[in-house]
């Protein structure tokens, strides 16, 4: 059972090179990509999928597209929606056409949100949110899955090629409501070649991957539609501030959503698991173990953008110059500055709402 990722699950991957043998994802090299972004140069990003096809795109200036998807569940976002985001961007800035979808058929059919309510939710807060984390609204093109026909009817259409054994291998378990998700997404995945077959990279979260599996057995047989075989790219998970893998809505006291109020966010911080030794003296002596901390983690993944200034605060830390105290001191003004920007962000993409672009099929 360990082979399995379950999308809709809250398993933990501790270990990413096995992840990347037993899925046979393809690791991440950064010299494929010109201009790599922060999570690109640190190895936040890991690894993808026929990342090659895309790199010769952004090289030759071919057409390409990326896409991701928003499930408008939670009231929030978290750091890895910014991840995500990023890596969009990162494609945005490097020709490609951009699409990002509301998965509302999907949060109809695996948490029963109505589609009402998932539009109101994708209008009020996650759309805004989105372009709040950097997306050019004049450059990316929204849609629905319940506003898109061409998406519902090759969803049906795939399903043809999929069988139940097969959706149990990928995903572990199989429930009709699954079943209609996956199918739908896999349309996502390739709606924008329906009109035209171009290359095209999905950045999600590694938990995505079955449905990237199961997407590109359906492009190997449906040769004759001709789809080329999409791409993906994936992003580590952000620590829970207690030290585990991933940060989840089961320990809040561990989590930092977005947006979240500074002040809670900084007493979390406090708490957060470090690099330190058990006491000042012992650590101005030994240094501290960046390597381990969930504070460096965050500036690494999040909250510091120059490399210099990252090292910089990795070599005080191991030389004992920097205690935990001041380090966190820092974190929580960073983030604090963070959270305030994100919120006015937010208000000015909500003010924005009819820049942007929807698009109905
Ligand atoms: N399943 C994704 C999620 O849970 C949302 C999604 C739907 C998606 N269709 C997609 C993501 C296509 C990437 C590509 O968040």
């Amino acid at each position: 059972m360990n082979k399995i990722i379950d999308p809709w699950g809250t398993e933990l991957y501790k270990d990413y090179e096995k992840l990347i043998k037993e899925f046979g994802l393809e690791v991440f090299n950064k010299k494929l990509f010109p201009e790599p972004n922060r999570l690109m140069r640190r190895g936040v990003v890991f690894a993808g999928r026929d990342l090659k096809r895309i790199s010769d795109c952004i090289k030759n200036k071919k057409e390409y597209y990326v896409l991701t998807g928003i499930m408008p569940s939670g009231e929030k976002l978290h750091f890895g929606n910014r991840s995500v985001i990023e890596n969009v961007k990162y494609f945005q800035d490097h020709g490609a056409k951009t699409y990002v979808l509301v998965a509302d058929l999907e949060a109809l059919a695996t948490r029963g949100i109505s589609l009402e309510e998932a539009r109101k939710r994708a209008f009020d807060f996650h759309i805004p949110a989105y372009i709040a984390l950097g997306l050019d609204i004049k450059k990316t093109i929204f849609y629905f899955q319940s506003q898109n026909k061409e998406v519902v009817h090759h969803s049906y259409l795939f399903s043809r090629k999929i069988t139940l054994n097969e959706f149990k291998a990928i995903y572990g378990n199989a429930s009709p409501s699954r079943i209609m998700a996956a199918t739908t997404q896999i349309a996502d995945i390739l709606f924008p070649q329906f009109k035209k077959r171009i290359p095209g990279i999905i950045p999600v979260g590694i938990d995505q991957d079955p449905h990237m599996r199961l997407t590109r057995d359906v492009v190997s047989r449906t040769k004759k539609m001709g789809f080329i075989m999409p791409s993906s790219i994936y992003h580590k998970f952000t620590p829970s501030l207690d030290g585990s893998i991933k940060m989840s809505k089961s320990s809040p006291e561990s989590m930092i959503e977005l947006p979240d109020d500074p002040k809670k966010t900084c007493k979390k911080l406090s708490n957060a698991f470090t690099g330190g030794r058990n006491t000042l003296k012992e650590q101005k002596k030994l240094g501290g173990i960046p390597q381990k901390c969930i504070i460096f983690e965050l500036y690494k993944q999040h909250l510091i953008e120059d490399d210099k200034e990252l090292n910089k605060i990795f070599n005080e830390c191991k030389s004992g110059k920097l205690m935990c105290g001041e380090c966190k001191q820092m974190a929580c003004s960073l983030i604090t500055k963070f959270m305030n920007d994100f919120e006015k962000k937010i208000e000015k993409a909500r003010k924005d709402i009819d820049k942007i672009k929807i698009i109905e099929w």
